[in-house]
């Protein structure tokens, strides 16, 4: 199936470069963007091909995934809509943008799916969730899952799900790379050259975020199993809860859920 991409911004050359990382043929995608130098530089160097608008994007692709942003999309999909012919299947990634939303910008159109993906698609580490219009069959739905299985891992949510995915998966790379940051920082405070402090959170992260998928166990055992009675840990985890980390964290998941819901 060829996939077509609008937008060549953060995202849509995030999931472009993953897909093609992950074994997809770049002679099967197609960008439409709207700088063209940049756009040409982006598929030049990804040896995708480059659509002159979204209308010959629409009609040479059978996956037309919008990425633009949420402000921008009704303007992208009036371009689309006339040639969507019922086999194509439209995609959208756009915070807060609804089924329905979406299908009132292409005059009802069924074949929709929606997907809340993130920029660790850009390493091949990305987590998507995706729903869908009741126009999209098992088969269509499986072409979509298998773009964002190969940039990282995907899974199909209910609509009502898709504000918290906002929260927990969408919006948080931020706040994960402000905890590495911090955490480098606190090295550096104790001595600690600024890169290999870097290195050290960094890697950290990655292998706790490991811990928790490879092992299974919930992330409070692991914890435990770290602090030894009176040792240097519980002093650190100590210090955490004094200051509301968990509280700050639960927040930001509901900060950024909210601002999705009201898009
Ligand atoms: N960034 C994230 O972490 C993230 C995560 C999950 C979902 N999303 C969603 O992904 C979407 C894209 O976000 P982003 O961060 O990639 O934004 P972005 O970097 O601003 O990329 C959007 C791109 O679309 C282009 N564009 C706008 N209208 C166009 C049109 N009619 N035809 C062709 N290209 C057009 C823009 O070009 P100009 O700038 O030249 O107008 C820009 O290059 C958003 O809807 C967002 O909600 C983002």
């Amino acid at each position: 199936m060829k996939l077509g991409v609008i937008g060549a911004g953060n995202m849509g050359t995030a999931i472009i470069k993953g897909y093609i990382a992950s074994g997809a043929d770049p002679k099967t995608i197609y960008v439409a963007g709207h700088n063209a130098e940049r756009t040409a530089a982006f598929a030049g160097e990804t040896g995708i091909g480059v659509c002159k608008n979204i209308r010959s994007l629409t009609e040479q692709c059978d996956i037309v995934m919008a990425a633009v942003k949420p402000k921008d999309m009704a303007a992208a999909l009036a371009e689309a809509a006339p040639h969507l012919d019922g086999q194509k299947i439209l995609v959208s990634i756009a915070a807060g943008l609804t089924l329905n939303n979406l299908k009132d910008m292409t005059a009802g159109y069924e074949k929709i799916v929606r997907v809340m993906p993130n920029t660790p698609a850009m390493v091949n580490e990305g987590m998507s969730a995706l729903c869908r219009e009741n126009g999209v069959s098992d088969e269509d739905f499986a072409e979509v899952m298998k773009i964002f299985r190969g940039i990282g891992t995907a899974e199909e949510i209910p609509e009502k799900l898709m504000d918290a995915v906002v929260g927990v998966s969408g919006s948080s790379p931020a706040f994960v790379y402000i905890f590495i940051e911090a955490l480098a920082d606190g090295a550096v405070l104790e001595g600690m050259p600024r890169a290999q402090a870097m290195r050290f959170a960094a890697q950290t992260v990655l292998g706790s975020a490991k811990m928790v998928l490879e092992t299974g166990q919930h992330p409070g055992a692991l914890k435990d199993a770290v602090c030894s009675p009176a040792g240097t840990t519980i002093e650190g985890v100590c210090a955490l809860e004094e200051a509301g980390f968990r509280h700050a964290v639960i927040r930001a998941v509901e900060k950024a859920a909210e601002k999705s819901k009201n898009m």
